[in-house]
């Protein structure tokens, strides 16, 4: 028997899903004993020109028709956006309909709702490519890893800002001339924005800490920075010190609870994530039995993110035809997310001092009266100023903004230039 596929959204990766589920229909057959049939596909604009052809009527622009076309037994939404997205997911999982997703933003925003209406229906709602596109890292950690206790989730989960700060990192290049060569290659939206300031990561840093933790985090309590402020020179600062600069999506377990952020951070150079250059996207996690794991690969384009996808359509359409009443392979609720304040961080700072005795003391003082002590301290001295590069112990992240806060009003501190954490590191 057939498993009917709708389909809503048919652009990099729809477009694709479609051409794929068609041309590959008797592969997917001999591989796992399932035939999967497009049975409808919704768009927004119907006299686009599209990579595949359908009989007149199956593409049509109302996503609803996925809910009342009884002839689909299974729904894909790949448009993006929460809505209409959000609720034809709903209207789907309400009437007993597996759901395969690739919208990050609506999962991390609806997540909890979803998953219950999911879990009332007894439907599997699945979205391995929502995070990481083409890595398969969704399954891994809510069903392989479901019995491990996990400490730590980091990951590169942005292809252009690691474009873009690899082309700095390597050629040199300014950010202006790196982000104009990533949307030249596609890798950049014409407004880059979601990407470069950490926002896309943000709705990845909470499905993350969600599956590593079983706790919910809203996407509003992930603290976020994003590249638009890194320099050459603190690519050159970190190169010095032997670390590599990369836009980190970090999660974590603290004594008060789980906490998602992302941001900027030096990573050691002999780190596994310092070796992700280019659009790759990577996932390391530490967990307490299992030790360290590395998910790598490529995070988005219509391919690799369409075999993601079209993965959780074979395993939804086998949990289909099984009949099992499935139950809910994610839940929520056995924790609290905690305060960004709460966080242990390392800081690297880089300095302009006046170059007088007594100065290194001045500023160990006001980092040891906030508490923060000095791992290392670089300096570079040119006449009557210099540039210092401090890197501190781990210490609650309110220590170390009280630590700047004392620094910047040093007479002898002409200008923190920049402040950027050290993870992976200790
Ligand atoms: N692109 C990637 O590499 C990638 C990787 C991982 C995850 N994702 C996720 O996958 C989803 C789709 O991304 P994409 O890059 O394929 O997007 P896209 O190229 O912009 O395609 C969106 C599709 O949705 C259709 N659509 C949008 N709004 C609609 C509406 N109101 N009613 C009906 N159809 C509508 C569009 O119709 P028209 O064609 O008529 O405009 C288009 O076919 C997003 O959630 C994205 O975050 C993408």
């Amino acid at each position: 028997m057939a498993v009917g596929i709708g389909i809503a959204g048919a652009g990099t990766v729809g477009g694709t899903l479609v051409r794929r589920l068609m041309a590959d229909r008797a592969m997917v057959t001999a591989r796992t004993g399932l035939d999967l049939e497009v049975r409808r596909v919704v768009v927004r604009d119907l006299t686009k020109e599209r990579a595949f052809s359908l009989p007149p009527g199956m593409v049509t622009a109302d996503v609803m028709d996925l809910v009342t076309d009884d002839s689909v037994d299974l729904v894909v939404e790949v448009m993006g956006g929460l809505e209409p997205a959000g609720t034809l997911v709903l209207a789907a999982l309400q009437a007993g309909k597996p759901v395969v997703t690739a919208n990050k933003e609506l999962i991390a925003a609806r997540a909890p709702q979803l998953v219950a209406a999911a879990a009332a229906s007894r439907v599997p709602l699945l979205f391995e490519a929502a995070v990481g596109g083409g890595i398969p890292i969704i399954r891994p950690l809510a069903e392989t890893l479901a019995g491990e206790q996990m400490s730590r989730v980091m990951g590169i989960v942005n292809g252009t800002t690691n474009f873009i700060l690899s082309a700095m990192t390597e050629q040199g290049w300014s950010y202006r001339d790196a982000l104009a060569e990533a949307q030249r290659l596609e890798y950049a939206e014409a407004d880059p924005s979601a990407d470069v300031s950490g926002a896309d990561a943000v709705a990845k840093a909470a499905i993350l800490a969600g599956l590593a933790f079983g706790v919910w985090v809203d996407p509003a309590r992930v603290h976020r920075e994003g590249i638009e402020r890194i320099s050459g020179e603190d690519l050159a600062a970190a190169r010095r010190l032997g670390y590599v600069v990369k836009l980190l999506a970090v999660a974590e377990r603290t004594p008060a609870g789980v906490v998602a952020r992302v941001h900027p951070a030096m990573v050691p150079l002999d780190h596994p994530l310092a070796a992700i250059r280019g659009a790759t996207n990577a996932v390391f996690l530490s967990g307490a039995a299992v030790g360290e794991l590395l998910f790598a690969g490529p995070g988005a384009g219509g391919d690799p993110t369409a075999t993601a996808v079209l993965g959780d359509v074979i395993d939804a359409a086998r949990e289909l035809l099984s009949g099992s009443q499935v139950a809910p392979r994610i839940a929520f609720g056995v924790g609290e997310v905690a305060a960004f304040d709460e966080v242990e961080t390392r800081w690297c700072l880089r300095l302009e001092v006046e170059d007088s005795p007594g100065v290194l003391a001045r500023i160990a003082a006001a980092f040891g009266d906030a508490g923060v002590s000095l791992r290392s301290v670089w300096q570079d001295g040119r006449g009557d100023r210099a540039t210092l590069l401090l890197v501190t112990h781990r210490a609650p992240e309110r220590a170390q903004r009280a630590a700047l806060a004392g620094l910047v009003v040093l007479d002898v501190v002409v200008e923190v230039a920049s402040t950027i954490r050290v993870e992976g590191d200790g």
